[in-house]
């Protein structure tokens, strides 16, 4: 095993770390202190349980932890509070106490179902995140979100829920299908737009290497990646501000989500486009020019992802889900556009007309 980098997510009493590195699973030295009690929840999925459970519970036996297994079926579209219930169901049946820990491994959909299971039962106990998607690693497994879908709309059941720690073993990337490692490059890109022009620049030069999964540019897009969120996370830890610009292209990503039927369209995939179509609204309102789309656009497409919404989606459907966006007040749908590459900022402040163009061009 290799640690390479660790970093802190400084939020007082809920701060912890985030741990990177190669063949981090089977460390029970990294894990056990963040155990707290004598027994433990692993939550997991039908791919993943066969590729790396073994040697996660072997650290757990090291440590003498007693622990139990949920192995839920495989997909977005198994993001819902039933899945929710079966982790309940089992700590329940098994009899885990207030000091048990619930172990998420597994990508952002095991990441947000088992971390908001975590939060309700016996009113909260803690939780790990060991991330095995690029996507979960750079974004879903930082920051506490937690949640599930609702038919309605994505995420839309959940709560703000920290975990002990992170642990990113970038060594379950290898097993990654390329449509997912793909994805995941779409929310690394994303901080590049949002924070960090330099970080674009870097991407830039090393996306061909990214995209071959070269173990040190992965780490290193990791933790810069990681880096960014958990400052906008300490900032802000529950959205009130600030931590909003993490979600670029995801108000239009989710309504693609949403309207392509979980699963179809993967998230990464759906921001990619949703980007794209934020770049396009920016330009629409002046803020900035042509150039920062072609060399998104160039980016993303290097990065394996879509740079344009399904045709199938018109207007009127757009709108009716961006509606019920989280971020959306009053009635009215708040988006984060950009003044500069690297600069975004959340606006309600744009001409209507603008986004119909955005909506029916894109
Ligand atoms: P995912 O969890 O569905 O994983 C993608 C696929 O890869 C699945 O089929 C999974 O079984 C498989 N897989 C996972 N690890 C693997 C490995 N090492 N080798 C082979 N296959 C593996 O999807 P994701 O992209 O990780 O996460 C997307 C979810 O994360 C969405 O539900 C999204 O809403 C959520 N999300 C949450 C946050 C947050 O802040 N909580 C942020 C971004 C995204
Ligand atoms: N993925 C957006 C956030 O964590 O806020």
């Amino acid at each position: 095993m290799s640690l390479l980098h660790t970093l802190e997510v400084d939020l007082g009493e809920r701060a912890y770390p985030i741990q990177i590195g190669t063949g981090l699973l089977g460390d029970a030295d990294l894990i056990g202190p963040h155990l707290h009690g004598a027994s433990a929840l692993v939550v997991s999925n039908s791919t993943v349980a066969p590729l790396y459970l073994d040697a996660l519970e072997q650290s757990l036996v090291a440590r003498d932890i007693r622990h139990d297994r949920v192995i839920l079926d495989d997909g977005e579209a198994h993001k819902t509070l039933a899945a929710v219930e079966t982790i309940v169901d089992a700590l329940l049946e098994r009899r885990h106490d207030r000091r048990t820990t619930v172990i998420a491994l597994g990508g952002g959909v095991i990441g947000d179902i088992a971390g908001f299971a975590a939060s309700v039962y016996q009113r909260g106990v803690n939780y790990i995140q060991l991330p095995t998607t690029l996507l979960s690693q750079v974004d879903s497994s930082v920051g506490g979100k937690t949640g599930v879908n609702h038919p309605r709309g994505k995420n839309m059941i959940g709560a703000f829920y920290q975990p002990q720690c992170v642990i990113a073993d970038i060594a379950t990337l290898d097993t990654l299908p390329d449509r997912e490692l793909s994805a995941g490059l779409a929310e690394v890109i994303k901080y590049g737009l949002i924070r960090d022009a330099d970080f674009f620049a870097w991407l830039e030069t090393h996306i061909a290497g990214l995209v071959a999964r070269d173990p040190a540019l992965l780490a290193e897009a990791v933790l810069v990646s990681c880096r960014t969120k958990a400052r906008v996370v300490e900032f802000d830890e529950r959205e009130s501000g600030l931590r909003a610009i993490l979600n670029l292209g995801h108000t239009f990503g989710h309504a693609i989500e949403t309207l392509m039927g979980y699963g179809n369209w993967l998230h990464g995939e759906a921001v990619a486009a949703g980007m794209v179509m934020a770049i396009d609204l920016s330009i629409r309102e002046g803020l900035i020019d042509e150039a920062v789309r072609e060399r998104s656009v160039a980016l993303l497409e290097q990065a394996g992802l879509p740079t344009a919404p399904p045709a199938a989606i018109g207007v009127d459907q757009y709108l009716d889900v961006m509606a019920v966006d989280k971020k959306a007040i009053d009635g009215a749908i708040r988006l984060v556009l950009l003044r500069a590459l690297g600069d975004a900022f959340v606006s309600t402040d744009y001409d209507p007309a603008n986004l119909h163009q955005t909506l029916t061009t894109n």
